[in-house]
This record gives C-alpha cells, sequence and structure tokens, in this order.
C-alpha cells in the first residue's frame, strides 16, 4: 500500500464523510485522516510510546540491545521520528513502513541538523549573527527549508539559542553570539526562515529551540559540563531567545544535557513546567537531546532505566532522543499502571497534532525526482555569497591595506592549513546533510583573479587537535582532521611558506581551527593559533610582504600579536558553499565588510567569561579602562561587542529622545544620524544601548536595545529611529521576583559597537 496513509478506510464511508463535511466545513475537504484525538482513542499504549520515541537512523548497538532494530518497531508500532537520515531514498522506504504497514499508519516525522544550510551551506550560525542582519538569516534559512523539505527533512535541529560568553565553549560558533537582544531578534528570524509564519506553510521545516537552556553557560567553558545560573540571570540573559522563539511560533524545544543548578536540564520541571509551559504557555512538544534521557542515570540523577525515564517525562519531555528509554522503560511503567493513560495522551497529542499540520499525513512522501532541481537553484548560491560579503568582520586594516588592488597585484601568496580546504569550510553540521560543491578560499581568489595574477597557495604545517574528535567516527559526519606529521615534514612545510611569502607581492594568511575544533565536544582551554600557526604568521610578516589575516575559525582566538603587527585582519568564520567567492569580493572591494562581532573579542582565554553587559562593581570604571579586575592582563577585550570595520567611514550624531522624562509605560522614540563620511557605499549597523542608573537590582553597564544595519553612499546621512518602551525597559528584578520597569534615571549609547559614546540620558517617573 502506498500514498496516503488513510487509504484503508472503506472508501464508501470516506466519501459519505468528505461529502458531509464539505456540505458543512468548505474548508476542511483536504483533511482524509482522522483528528490527532480520534487517533488517540483508536492507538494502543505501544503505539503511543513509539509516538514518543525518537529512533536513530544508524544502527546503535545500545539501542539494537535495548529495544530492537528501529525497523522493526516502526513496522510494528510507528515512530514519532527518525533521526540522522540524510538520504531521501531511504527516508521514503521508512516511511513507506510507517505508513504502509505500521498499525495506525502515521508518518514518520524525519529529523536532522540543518543548521545553516542543507545543499547550499550558508556561513555558520555565529557568522550569520555577524552580519546584524535578521532578514538575511531569514532568507538564508527558508533557503535550507526548501532545500531540506525537498530531501524528506521535516524537522530541523535548529536554532540553536545558547548565549556564549566563554568563548573557550566549542558551540560557540552554532549560536548568535553573547548578547539576548541579539539572540533573541535572530531567533525570530531563523524560527520564520525555518517554518515562514505558520506550521505547514509549504517548502517550510519544523523548528526546534535548542538547548533549553543555559547549556552556553557551562563551567569553564568545558563542553556538557554543568551550569549554574542564578534566576535572575535566566530571565534576563538566557531565557530571552527561547522566549523570542516560543513567541514566533516554534514547533518545538529540545532539552539540554547539562546539569542547571544541579538538576539535568532533561530531567528539569522548572524550565519544562514552570517556565515553558506554564508561563509561557507553550503548547508545542519537547524533544530530549541525543540519549539524554539515559544519561539521567549517567549524570547520577536517575537511579535507573525506570527512573530515567519517569523523571524526563513527568518533567516535560515528550519525545526521547534516540536512546530507546521510553520504549523500554516508560512503556513498562504505562502498562504497569504507574502512568495515568491521560497523561500519556497529553504527551503524544502536540506530536501528533504537529504531524498533522506539517502536511505529513497528506504528503508523506518526497518526490525524489524532484530534489535536483530545487537543490540546483542558482539563486541559493548567489544569496549563500551574498551571506559571506556580509558577515565577514574587518577587525583591523592599516594604512587601506584592503581591499587589494587588482591592477597592482601580479603574484599572491596564499598560506596556511585553512587556505585551501572545503568540508571545514561548513563546519560539522554544514558537512553532515548533503552539501553541494565548496568554493576553497584559494579558489575563490583564483576566480577573482583570473589571469591579472599569479596565485600560489602553501599550505604551512598541518594543524589537530591534541586530543582528537569522537566525531571523526561518526559515519554520517564526513570530515577528518589533518593528518600528523613528522618534525621534518612540518618544517619543510613551514619553511616553503615563508619561501613562497618572499617571492610573491601580497601574503594571505588563512589560519585558525579546523572544523572539528570547534562544535559540540570541541572545547579548548586556550585560544591560540595553535601547531604553530603563530609562528607561521610572525615567520611571514618578518618577510616584510604586506600580509593579510584570515581568520576561520568558531570563537574568537588570541591574537593580540597580530593584532599590533598584521596590516589587516578579517574574521570570516567557517562562510559555507561560497566561502572562497564572497571572501575574494571583500579582499578585492567588490563588496565592503560590514559584519559586527556578536561576541566581546578575549585577548587571551585567561580573561573569560568576557561579555559587555557585566555589571559595575564598587569602584568607579570609565570604559574603557578598567583597572581594578586583573592587573596581569587588560580585563577589557581586545575587540568590543558590536564592532566592525568598513572601508569607508561613517559618523554619528544628533542623538535625540522624543521625551526627556516619561511616566513608566511610556515609549520614547530614539532618533540618530549616521553619515557615511568616507568615499565608498557602505553599511553600518547603528546600535543603540542603554543602562539604568539605580533601581531594585544592579543593572548591566550597558545594554543593546535596538540595532539597524543600513546602506549609506559616500556623504549621505539616515535619521534612524528605536523605540524605548516597557519591552526594552523592563529587567526580571531578583528583589521582586518579578518583570519591572522601573521609575529612574537612564543612559542612552548610539553608534557603532558597544563602547560607543554618543550620549543622552532620560527619566522615567512614576
Ligand atoms: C546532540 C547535539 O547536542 C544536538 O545539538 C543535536 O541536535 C543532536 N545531537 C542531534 O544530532
Amino acid at each position: 500500500m502506498s500514498g496516503s496513509p488513510m487509504k484503508r478506510s472503506s472508501p464508501l464511508f470516506s466519501l459519505i464523510v468528505l461529502l458531509v463535511l464539505q456540505l458543512f466545513i468548505p474548508s476542511a475537504s483536504a483533511q482524509s485522516h482522522p483528528s490527532a484525538k480520534e487517533l488517540l482513542k483508536q492507538m494502543t499504549i505501544e503505539e503511543k510510546v513509539a509516538q514518543l520515541s525518537q529512533l536513530p537512523g544508524f544502527p546503535i548497538p545500545e539501542f539494537i540491545q535495548q529495544v530492537g532494530n528501529p525497523e522493526d518497531v516502526i513496522r510494528k508500532y510507528g515512530a514519532g521520528s527518525v533521526l540522522w537520515v540524510p538520504d531521501p531514498k531511504q527516508i521514503n522506504r521508512l516511511q513507506h513502513i510507517a505508513v504502509d504497514q505500521s498499525p495506525h499508519h502515521i508518518p514518520i516525522l524525519f529529523g536532522l541538523d540543518v543548521i545553516h544550510g542543507y545543499h547550499t551551506i550558508f556561513p555558520s550560525p555565529i557568522a550569520m549573527a555577524s552580519s546584524w542582519d535578521p532578514k538575511l538569516v531569514e532568507s538564508a534559512q527558508a533557503v535550507a527549508a526548501r532545500e531540506a523539505r525537498a530531501g524528506g527533512i521535516v524537522w530541523t535541529f535548529a536554532p540553536m539559542l545558547d548565549i556564549a560568553r566563554d568563548a573557550r565553549w566549542g558551540r560557540m560558533v552554532e549560536g548568535a553570539g553573547e548578547d539576548p537582544y541579539l539572540g533573541a531578534a535572530i531567533a525570530r528570524a531563523q524560527v520564520l526562515g525555518f517554518q515562514g509564519t505558520q506550521l505547514g506553510a509549504p517548502d517550510r521545516l519544523l523548528a526546534c529551540a535548542k538547548h533549553f537552556a543555559g547549556y552556553g553557560a557551562a563551567d569553564g567553558g568545558r563542553d556538557y559540563d554543568s551550569s549554574y545560573i542564578p534566576e535572575e540571570q535566566m530571565w534576563n540573559t538566557y531565557l530571552v531567545p527561547f522566549k523570542a522563539a516560543a513567541d514566533a511560533g516554534v514547533g518545538s524545544f529540545m532539552s539540554a544535557y547539562m546539569d542547571l543548578n544541579d538538576i539535568p536540564a532533561t530531567g528539569n520541571r522548572w524550565l519544562m513546567h514552570d517556565v515553558l509551559r506554564d508561563t509561557w504557555k507553550y503548547n508545542g512538544f519537547v524533544v530530549s537531546d541525543a540519549n539524554a534521557v539515559h544519561s539521567l542515570i549517567i549524570h547520577g540523577y536517575a537511579r535507573d532505566g525506570q527512573d530515567a525515564a519517569m523523571k524526563a517525562f513527568t518533567a516535560g519531555v515528550n519525545m526521547d532522543m534516540a536512546s530507546g528509554t521510553y520504549l523500554k522503560y516508560l512503556l513498562a511503567e504505562a502498562k504497569a499502571g504507574y502512568v495515568p493513560m491521560q497523561q500519556i495522551d497529553e504527551m503524544v497529542l502536540p506530536i501528533l497534532e504537529t504531524k498533522i499540520k506539517l502536511g505529513l499525513f497528506e504528503h508523506p512522501f518526497i518526490d525524489e525526482a524532484k530534489i535536483p532541481e530545487v537543490l540546483n537553484d542558482p539563486a541559493s548560491q548567489e544569496l549563500a555569497r551574498t551571506a559571506v560579503q556580509r558577515s565577514v568582520v574587518l577587525m583591523r586594516n592599516e594604512q587601506n591595506t584592503l581591499p587589494l588592488d587588482k591592477s597592482q597585484i601580479k603574484s599572491i601568496a596564499v598560506i596556511g592549513p585553512l587556505g585551501d580546504v572545503q568540508a571545514d569550510m561548513l563546519d560539522m553540521w554544514g558537512a553532515m546533510t548533503k552539501p553541494g560543491p565548496t568554493v576553497s578560499i584559494l579558489q575563490g581568489i583564483k576566480n577573482k583573479v583570473g589571469d591579472s595574477a599569479h596565485v600560489e597557495f602553501a599550505h604551512g604545517p598541518n594543524i589537530r587537535r591534541d586530543i582528537p574528535s569522537f566525531f571523526e567516527n561518526v559515519p554520517i559526519i564526513p570530515i577528518k582532521e589533518q593528518p600528523r606529521q613528522s618534525l621534518e615534514e612540518a618544517k619543510k612545510a613551514f619553511d616553503d611558506a615563508v619561501d613562497l611569502a618572499k617571492r610573491s607581492d601580497v601574503a594571505i594568511v588563512v589560519l585558525g581551527e579546523i572544523a572539528l575544533m570547534s562544535g559540540e565536544a570541541a572545547s579548548r582551554a586556550s585560544l591560540i593559533l595553535s601547531g604553530g600557526q603563530e609562528e607561521l604568521l610572525e615567520a611571514v610578516a618578518a618577510t616584510g610582504k604586506p600580509v593579510v589575516l584570515l581568520l576561520v575559525n568558531g570563537r574568537p582566538l588570541e591574537i593580540t600579536w597580530a593584532s599590533e603587527h598584521v596590516p589587516a585582519i578579517l574574521e570570516t568564520w567557517y562562510s559555507g558553499s561560497q566561502a572562497g567567492n564572497g571572501i575574494a569580493d571583500i579582499l578585492f572591494g567588490d563588496a565592503n565588510p560590514a559584519g559586527h562581532l556578536p561576541v566581546s573579542w578575549p585577548r587571551t582565554s585567561a580573561g573569560l567569561p568576557l561579555y559587555y553587559n557585566h555589571n559595575l562593581t564598587q569602584a568607579p570604571e570609565v570604559a574603557p579602562n578598567f583597572t581594578s579586575r586583573y592587573w596581569d592582563i587588560k580585563s577589557t577585550p581586545l575587540y568590543p561587542f558590536g564592532y566592525g570595520l568598513s572601508y569607508t567611514t561613517f559618523s554619528y550624531d544628533n542623538l535625540k529622545l522624543s521625551q526627556s522624562e516619561a511616566k513608566v509605560g511610556a515609549t520614547l522614540d530614539v532618533a540618530v544620524d549616521a553619515t557615511n563620511s568616507g568615499n565608498r557605499a557602505g553599511d553600518t549597523v547603528v546600535q543603540l544601548y542603554i543602562h539604568q542608573r539605580a533601581g531594585s537590582a544592579s543593572r548591566p553597564v550597558r545594554q543593546l536595545k535596538g540595532f539597524q544595519r543600513v546602506t549609506l553612499q559616500p556623504g549621505a546621512k539616515q535619521t534612524v529611529h528605536f523605540k524605548l518602551g516597557p519591552d526594552e525597559l523592563q529587567f526580571w528584578s531578583p528583589a521582586l521576583k518579578k518583570w519591572v520597569v522601573e521609575p529612574e534615571a537612564f543612559d542612552v549609547w548610539a553608534g557603532d559597537n558597544s563602547q560607543a559614546k554618543l550620549h543622552a540620558e532620560f527619566h522615567l517617573t512614576k
């Protein structure tokens, strides 16, 4: 049997139902399946628990040992979801088993980590956030959704909304950085891009807000380590992007791995019940992170499988990702009568409803013949290239080293272990879906200069992690570390690179981290340019040739020496399929950089965690000369949050508020003029910061409360307006245990980074 899952009901009965429905509810004519509640009445307990389970798409011995072969489970009971199956053929095959053979023919939700692209890979999330361009983010995720949906994926485990203030934490690359306001804006844009304005919009996916919540605050930046976050920081910082995603209608949440204040997030009822369901009235469903239900035992939180299943279930996890704990133990508990059927039904209901909303019952299968047409849309590649141009951050540009002048340069040295890589430009997630071809930086530069200059490449010594990544051995992740070299091999590669610089007009040195050095289980204690890269950079600079440093990485790195000695530095992050072309556009001035940092750039890992929106201390503190924090290193960032240069210059003036005094509850208008004071067209990111001077709690020295990326022709001026109302002025007060707007004095700054000087003030009164 194929086609609609409901083909088994008698044709005559269906016809009568259809006619009756058409008579009374014309719009219901398309619905050929029972409602979720009807289905629940018919399903067995086994089928229900199968809907609460997500099965792994490749063989995991522990899973098979516990519950058997996933395919048999699907055939006997169906399945809520299957993950990690990138192959569309395989998806159709498994879907046929569910729809044709399982008792109630309920289609499967196929899930995959479509984080920043499926075939067309866009820059990594931290790069996309560096664009400060939510519209771009939305469009990119809409492309990702269209491509993934064509390939049979219905559910993405994105966006990742973890605030990250510690660059040692490997997963900083997957999020929007350190700031809750920017994080919320990017969260909304991603949900809208993935899902459209409502679940079930054609060519869109079900999105998943992860990792709920506090994962980015891991102790010491060590992945999976405990987070200790006081309630006021949860509400004011870590939960903010999640609330934005919930408000934007995100269809699912994923519970995080780590302990939050001693209770693992996957067993944390405060998070999933009190916050998510009770306070936010969220009615989608929650999936655990992979194996996280079982991991409650490893955490030392659950006694055994039964306890783990019950703790996760009662805390609010609807679906168990890949551990089989629900299938084995929740089922046993339910059968023994320890879990009321009504509770099971309540947890299954949103999963079934989501499948219905997504149109899966009507269209469970994909047309494999149509996939190439969707994946090969040239407009998607164009957008990916634009995304690179808009996300690269120019951090230093002495004597206008950049842009390079094609008519002057005859020989170009591209140097470094990341200068000619492809899969690494995609980061781990981008490489895991169905990525198309990737343009390396070397290739992009060659494409750009054509015959006008000789371009040569020298790799330099290989780079690797000291402790290898376990993802290197995961079947669906085709990324490898660079091979280990002997000392002689490394020395030769080093010398060759320096020689090449000597005989070239300019050296473009591409350094940073291979993909497996950032991301999950990729935290690091030091942020140095490892594996001899710093020495290579210094040796190339010592040749006296002009040097441009391109960073390819997932987090800020220690570049203090470079920031004083290398004339031009571009942060390019992992920039995806069009990496080389987009970066070459910037290098040669066909695009003007305007990316701005979504994180404060530390001088060294010793200064972490670091974030601009910290509280004041007892000692007077005048930015940027904080003196009281450390005496052996500067406690200020090397580059502040919000920072980024352009090939042109901008000035800001005329910061004006609609009122200097207003009542609590009022909304003020803030206006500021941005002018392009240079001689090239370019974009600036106008940023608005506030500070509440006193109140029921200490408030951060500055907080971002508005931003807008604007394009200005040389000499042009634009007045940019922002609103400051209750949403922007409120905070969760630890003294009052609630959200408040307080009658106090406020500072306002506007400019193009978090140390902007243009200042105004206002008072709120009772
Ligand atoms: C574990 C990761 O923490 C999560 O982000 C991801 O979505 C799942 N694995 C599924 O791949």
